[in-house]
Order: C-alpha cells, then structure tokens, then sequence
C-alpha cells in the first residue's frame, strides 16, 4: 500500500496550527474515527500499544499506525471497520461535553449569518463545552481575537480541554476568561472595538447593554436560544434599547436523506429542533432607531390585555365563515346517516364536498 509523504513545506510546520496533524499518514496520539459495516461509529486515541475491541471483532492499533486516512481494515472476526480523521462536526458530537453544545448545522449559520470573518474580533459567552468555539477560532484564524465569556469555571476547564485537542495546543488567537458576561467584558476590551458577539446563554437580554458598549458600530450580535419565549424576549429588549437594528430571526432544519438505488428519499428521523437564531446589529452611537413603517398587529403590546388571536399574530375566522362551516358539517352527517346526497331542501350531491370545510375565508 503506497503511503502519503509526510508535510515538507515549512509553511505547513511552522504554524502553530498548521493543516500538518490533519494530513498524512495516521499517527500515535492521533484521534481516529472508526465506522463499522453498520454505520456505528467509534473514535479512538491511537498508541502504539493500544488495542481496539468492539462487538464486530478487534485489532492492534499498530496496524493502523502509518496507514493512510481512509483505510479499511479487516478485523478478527472478519468485519470490516473503515478509519478516518474525524471532521470538525463528527469531533463535535463525539468530544466529552459539560454543557450542550451547539450542532454544526447551527454553528454553520452563525459564521455565515454572523459574518464572522479572518481576523474579526469576536466575543463569545457562555462557552459551555466548546462546541461553537471551535468553528469560531476556525473562522477568524490565528490573526483575530476570540475572547470567550463562561461563568462556570468547571465547564471553562472542559471546554478548554475540547478545543486544545482539537487544534492540538493552545490557539493564539483564543483568550478565555471565568466570570460573568457582564461583569468581565467592560474590563476585557475597549468600548466599541468588538466585531462580532455571538451569545448562547439562557437569559442574553441581560447583556444587551454590556455588548452594546463593546460592539462597533456595525457590529453584529447573534443570540441563539432554545425557546420561544427566550426570543421574544431577547427581541422585544434589543429594540427597547434603540441600540439595535430590527432583529431578524430563524431556526434551521436539516433533513438527511436516505440514498439506496431507487429508494431515494429523506430519512425517517431528524434532528427537528435545537434552537433559534437571531441577529441585529450595532447602529451608531446617538443614532435612533429607523422607525418602522409595518405597524405591529393591534393588541400585540398590550401585557395585560386578554390575549386574542390577532394580538399573536393569527388569522381570524369570521362569524359568518364559522355559520357556514357548521351548516356544511351538519349536510355532511345527514348524508351519511342517510345515505342520500339530495335531501329536501338540501342542494345536490356535488357540492357535497369536502373543500366546504375548508374554503378560504369570505
Ligand atoms: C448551552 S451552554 C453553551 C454551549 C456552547 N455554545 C457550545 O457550543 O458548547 C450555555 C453556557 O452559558 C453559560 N452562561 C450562562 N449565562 C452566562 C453569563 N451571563 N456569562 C457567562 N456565561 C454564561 C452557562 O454556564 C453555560 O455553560
């Protein structure tokens, strides 16, 4: 089996994270990613002495050592078990977690929604275990400044732990500090120098102001929660502030799908939720709020008001729509009790028809 040279360029080794322990053959100390015939994944830590046992059979770690990415081995009991370097997303769903960390598919937005940019300055808070830090420190390189906020110092100590392995050292480019959002970020940076703010915590709005003061003008904040409730109130306090531009929101669903000869289609199950997203951004300082020409629906500020359909947002039934409804349902039991589509003073069987129940509104 011919194997891939070793890095040569010295711009690769030199780098403190350089792309090197992500190319060539398979080393010790290296995470592997193993998949069996069944599609169930393992990742390993290979050594020279290790030894790799699963229900599909077993095999020394020294037969993998020095064998390219890719390669599919066989074990003693004859199943095969593909090794791999594992992506960025496979280590995030696989590495030791304290708290939950955000799915790729959501980190992938905020980058790209979040414009988080080489060499941007970017604020993070909380850290939890790491997950987002990494697509972040990715995203800006080793020339910007990641400073990331987490009030749990045991979570900080295992999120440090996830992304020293990940990169295979400390990253220059990664300062992260124990303590509250609020209280550490007026003494951690210069007001207005901040590029970007990403917050993934239960209650963000109470950081509104101290991110504020840290963003530049233009600067982005991307706020991701779990609930509904959470972003509408994190919305509803941004544009109390007349700080921010109006928010915008979204969640993202990814389907995966199932590709068998002709039996292509989406898979059964999903990851349906993990949270919201939302941004706005730093308008200048002095600026007012532009003001909005779409008023919001009547009653959807009144808190202690009854709420009513239209207060959140929903389309009304008229009284008439309604009397049309039950008529329409009371000739369709008739016609199945009786078996009879016309009935005295009830119209022929065509316009029997289910569409009466759902016609649009009159
Ligand atoms: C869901 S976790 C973050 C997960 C992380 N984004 C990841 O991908 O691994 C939320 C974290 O925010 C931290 N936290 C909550 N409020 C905070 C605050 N005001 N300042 C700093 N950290 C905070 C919590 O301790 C918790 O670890």
């Amino acid at each position: 089996m011919t194997q891939q040279p070793e890095p040569t360029t010295t711009a690769d080794t030199e780098l403190p994270l350089g792309p090197a322990h992500r190319r060539g053959p398979l080393r010790a100390g290296e995470r592997v990613q193993l998949t069996d015939s069944k599609g169930r994944l393992h990742t390993i830590l290979l050594t020279h002495d290790g030894y790799f046992q699963s229900q599909r059979g077993s095999f020394r770690h020294s037969e993998l050592i020095g064998q390219p990415e890719g390669t599919v081995l066989t074990t003693t009991t004859g199943h095969q078990i593909l090794a791999l370097r594992p992506l960025l997303s496979d280590y995030v769903l696989s590495m030791p977690r304290g708290a939950a960390v955000i799915y790729p598919k959501d980190a992938g937005q905020i980058v790209q929604m979040g414009d988080i940019f080489p060499g941007a300055r970017v604020v993070e808070a909380g850290v939890g275990s790491g997950g987002l830090t990494m697509s972040l420190l990715s995203a800006i390189g080793e020339r910007g400044l990641l400073l990331s906020v987490e009030r749990r110092e045991d979570f900080a100590d295992i999120a440090r732990g996830n992304v020293e392995s990940w990169f295979g050292g400390p990253h220059p480019a990664w300062d992260v500090r124990v303590g509250d959002l609020a209280d550490v970020l007026p003494d951690a940076v210069e007001p207005g120098t901040v590029d970007r703010v990403v917050l993934d915590m239960l209650a963000p709005w109470e950081n509104l102001e101290a991110v504020a003061d840290a963003l530049a003008p233009g600067g982005v904040l991307v706020a991701y929660v779990a609930t509904t409730t959470q972003l509408s109130r994190f919305v509803e306090e941004a544009r109390g502030t007349e700080l921010f531009t109006e928010p915008q929101a979204w969640e993202a669903m990814v389907r995966t799908w199932h590709l068998e000869g002709l039996a292509v289609r989406p898979d059964h199950r999903m990851v349906a939720h993990t949270g919201f997203l939302v941004t706005t951004r730093r308008l200048a300082p002095g600026t007012t709020p532009q003001q909005r020409t779409r008023r919001p629906a009547k009653g959807a500020y009144s808190p202690d008001a009854e709420w009513s359909p239209s207060d959140v947002g929903e389309r009304t039934i008229s009284d008439k729509k309604v009397r049309r409804v039950r008529r329409d349902i009371h000739r369709r039991a008739e016609i199945e009790v009786s078996g009879m589509a016309s009935q005295p003073g009830v119209p022929p069987a065509d316009t029997q028809d289910e569409d009466l129940l759902s016609h649009p509104e009159e």
